[in-house]
């Protein structure tokens, strides 16, 4: 079936995945595409995107698999046949199982994979003065990342559907149960924008008739998107893995890509 259009299907709280899916996007169609952002909004029915579709779908990577919000929320996307290209972004540590756990899911789910690419993001706890993979993507990410969309539509084109190799293992990487925990509030430096309130996927953040921030750790994904919206630097995360992260992974890794 001809490709009339691409969709972007994204969840992406601290928008390096979206970041690269709309680059993948442009790359495939030079112009916008349709935007199914599911960072903040959990579907109430099953969406179905067509098979005159090219769906970007693209994801971060939590402890070496999807993040486990982000596979909730894609749960009631269904493709008809719909060709994919499976993203997922990780910051700068490694993203082990996440790419095949991508490809299972929404292969199952009705789609038929294209292409698929491992993006590196600026790690969720990076910190100024502790940076860990600091501003990406970067320029250098969203030109190979548009690219790789121009490299999928010729691929997708020359009617080639076989089945490719996507690094990773199943069964995936186990997973323990995480630790609660969830940003502190400094109340000296808040102006009560409720910038943090509105960004948070899951609601996890309230402001109190007084203007107190109140953090929810039992609901926290650790996401650390209300650290990064935050203009006046009021919210803070802190973990001992932001050191160890800066220590260990602060050379540079480039995206991989299958296809
Ligand atoms: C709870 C949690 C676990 C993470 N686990 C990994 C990981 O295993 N490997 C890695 O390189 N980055 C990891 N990251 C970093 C994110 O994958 C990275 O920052 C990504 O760019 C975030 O995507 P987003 O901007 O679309 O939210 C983790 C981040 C969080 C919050």
């Amino acid at each position: 079936m001809n490709i009339t259009h691409t969709r972007v299907i994204t969840f992406s709280p601290t928008h390096t995945s979206l970041k690269i899916a709309r680059a993948v996007a442009r790359g495939w169609q030079g112009t916008e595409a349709d935007e199914l952002d599911l960072t903040c909004r959990q579907l109430r029915e099953p969406f179905a995107i067509g098979a005159d579709c090219m769906a970007v779908i693209s994801v971060p990577v939590y402890a070496g698999r999807v993040a486990p919000l982000a596979l909730q929320r894609l749960k009631d996307v269904r493709g008809e046949g719909t060709p994919a290209i499976l993203i997922v972004v990780y910051g700068n540590r490694d993203y082990e199982d996440a790419l095949v756990e991508l490809r299972d899911v929404m292969t199952a789910q009705g789609f038929v994979p294209v292409a698929a690419g491992a993006f590196i993001g600026e790690h969720s706890y990076s910190r100024p003065g502790m940076p860990i993979a600091e501003g990406r993507p970067d320029e250098a990410d969203l030109a190979l990342a548009s690219d790789f969309g121009r490299r999928a539509r010729i691929k997708h084109e020359s009617g080639n559907s076989e089945p490719f190799f996507i690094k990773g293992n199943v069964p995936y990487r186990e997973v323990g149960t995480p630790t609660p925990q969830a940003p502190v509030w400094h109340e000296d430096d808040c102006t009560g924008c409720g910038t943090c309130v509105d960004c948070c996927p899951t609601m996890s953040i309230r402001m109190t008739d007084e203007g107190e921030v109140q953090t929810e750790p039992s609901t926290c994904i650790k996401c650390c998107a209300c650290v990064k919206a935050c203009p006046a630097g009021a919210l803070t995360f802190d973990t001992p893995y932001t050191a160890m992260l800066h220590a260990k992974f602060s050379a540079r890794r480039e995206p991989e890509l299958f296809i």
